[in-house]
C-alpha cells in the first residue's frame, strides 16, 4: 500500500498587525465585543503590493526546506485560494515559475474558501494513493483583506492574511487514513462575494449571514469528524490534536465539546491569525509543530467549512 504523509511543513504572516482598537477606530465596535464574540484579538494584513502568491511562496519555501527535498522532485503544487493573484494563470502556476522549479511538473489551484487546505489535501493523498505523485506541494494561502468591506463590522473583524503549506510524500504507513469531503451550493448566498469575473457587479466584498453560518458550522464539523473515523479502526479518543479551521474560538469551543476532547487538545491560533481562509489550518499545524506541541507519531484531525457551503475533513498520522 502507498500511503501520503506531511513531510515538512511552513506558513508566512504579514509584517503588519492590526489590532482590535484599530477597527475601533473604523466601524462600530469594541475591542471586547470582538474578543468575546469571537476570540480574535489581532489579525496580520498584507501590504498593497504583497500578493497571495508572494505569501505562498515564503510558505512554501519553509515548508520544502522543513521536508528536506529538492524542489525539482515536487510532481504537483496544489494551491487552495479564493483570492488568486490573477484570473489566470492559476496561482500555482505562479508559485511553480516564482520557485523556480523546472521540472514541468502539474500545478492547479483549488477554490473551496476556508475549506480549501482539507480539498487540496484529500486530492493530494488520491494522487499520491494511485501513483500518480510522490511528492505534492500543497499550499493555502489567502488576502482577504483585499475583499473585506472595511464599512461593516459583522465582517471586517474577522479576517486577516496570511499562508501556510505542507510537501506530501508517499510513503510505506499513513500518513493519511481518511479524508471527507462535502458541499452544498443550496447555502451559497449565507456566505460569498456577489460579485465576481463572469457575473460583474458592484459588489466584489465579502458577505455574512454569521449566525446561520454559525449553526451550520458546529454541526457539520461534529457529524464529519464521526464520517472520516469510520472503518478507520481509530476512534475519537485517539486524537492527539484537533487542527481546525479557525473562524471563531467558540465554534472550536462548541465543537470541542461535543467531541468530547479538551480544549487544550485543540490547536487555537485565531486570536492572532483571524479568519485566514485556505490558510488558517497548514498555519495553525505549523504553529504548533514549531512550537513543539506536535510531535511526529501524533493523530490528528483536521476539519474546516467555509463558502459553498464545502466542508470537510483529514485524519492523518503526522
Ligand atoms: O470561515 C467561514 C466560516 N465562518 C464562520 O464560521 C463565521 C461564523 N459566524 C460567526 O463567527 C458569528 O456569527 C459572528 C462573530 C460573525 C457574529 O456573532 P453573533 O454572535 O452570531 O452575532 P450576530 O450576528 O447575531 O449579531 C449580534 C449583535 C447584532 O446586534 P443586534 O441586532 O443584536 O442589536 C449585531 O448588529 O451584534 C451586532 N454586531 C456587532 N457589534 C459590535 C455585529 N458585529 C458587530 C461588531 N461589533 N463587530
Amino acid at each position: 500500500m502507498i500511503y501520503a504523509g506531511i513531510a515538512g511543513t511552513g506558513s508566512y504572516l504579514p509584517e503588519r498587525v492590526m489590532l482590535n482598537a484599530e477597527l475601533e477606530e473604523m466601524v462600530e465596535t469594541s475591542d471586547d465585543w470582538i474578543q468575546s464574540r469571537t476570540g480574535i484579538k489581532q489579525r496580520h494584513i498584507a501590504r498593497d503590493d504583497e500578493s497571495t502568491c508572494d505569501m505562498g511562496l515564503v510558505a512554501a519555501a519553509n515548508a520544502i526546506a522543513s521536508a528536506g527535498v529538492d524542489k525539482n522532485d515536487i510532481d504537483l503544487i496544489i494551491f487552495a485560494t479564493s483570492t488568486p493573484d490573477q484570473t489566470f494563470p492559476s496561482t500555482a502556476c505562479l508559485l511553480q515559475r516564482e520557485l523556480g522549479i523546472s521540472n514541468n511538473c502539474m500545478a492547479f489551484d483549488v477554490q473551496a474558501v476556508c475549506a480549501g487546505f482539507v480539498y487540496a489535501l484529500n486530492i493530494a493523498n488520491n494522487f499520491v494513493k494511485t501513483g500518480a505523485a510522490k511528492c505534492i506541494l500543497v499550499v493555502g494561502a489567502d488576502c482577504l483583506s483585499k475583499i473585506v468591506d472595511w464599512t461593516d463590522r459583522s465582517t471586517c473583524i474577522l479576517f486577516g492574511d496570511g499562508a501556510g503549506a505542507v510537501v506530501v510524500t508517499a510513503q510505506d504507513q499513513p500518513g493519511i487514513y481518511n479524508s471527507v469531503l462535502h458541499a452544498n451550493g443550496n447555502y451559497a448566498n449565507l456566505l460569498q462575494v456577489p460579485s465576481g469575473v463572469s457575473r460583474p457587479g458592484n459588489k466584489p466584498y465579502i458577505e455574512m449571514t454569521g449566525s446561520e453560518v454559525f449553526k451550520f458550522a458546529v454541526n457539520s464539523m461534529e457529524s464529519i469528524v464521526d464520517e472520516v473515523l469510520t472503518d478507520t479502526g481509530l476512534e475519537q479518543a485517539d486524537i492527539d490534536w484537533l487542527v481546525p479551521h479557525q473562524a471563531n474560538k467558540r465554534i472550536l469551543s462548541a465543537t470541542a465539546k461535543k467531541l468530547s476532547l479538551p480544549v487544550e487538545k485543540v490547536v487555537i491560533t485565531v486570536q492572532d491569525h483571524g479568519n485566514t481562509s485556505a490558510a488558517s489550518i497548514p498555519l495553525a499545524l505549523d504553529v504548533a509543530v514549531n512550537d513543539g506541541r506536535i510531535q511526529r507519531g501524533h493523530l490528528l484531525m483536521m476539519e474546516a467549512i467555509g463558502g459553498g457551503f464545502a466542508w470537510g475533513a483529514v485524519l492523518l498520522r503526522y
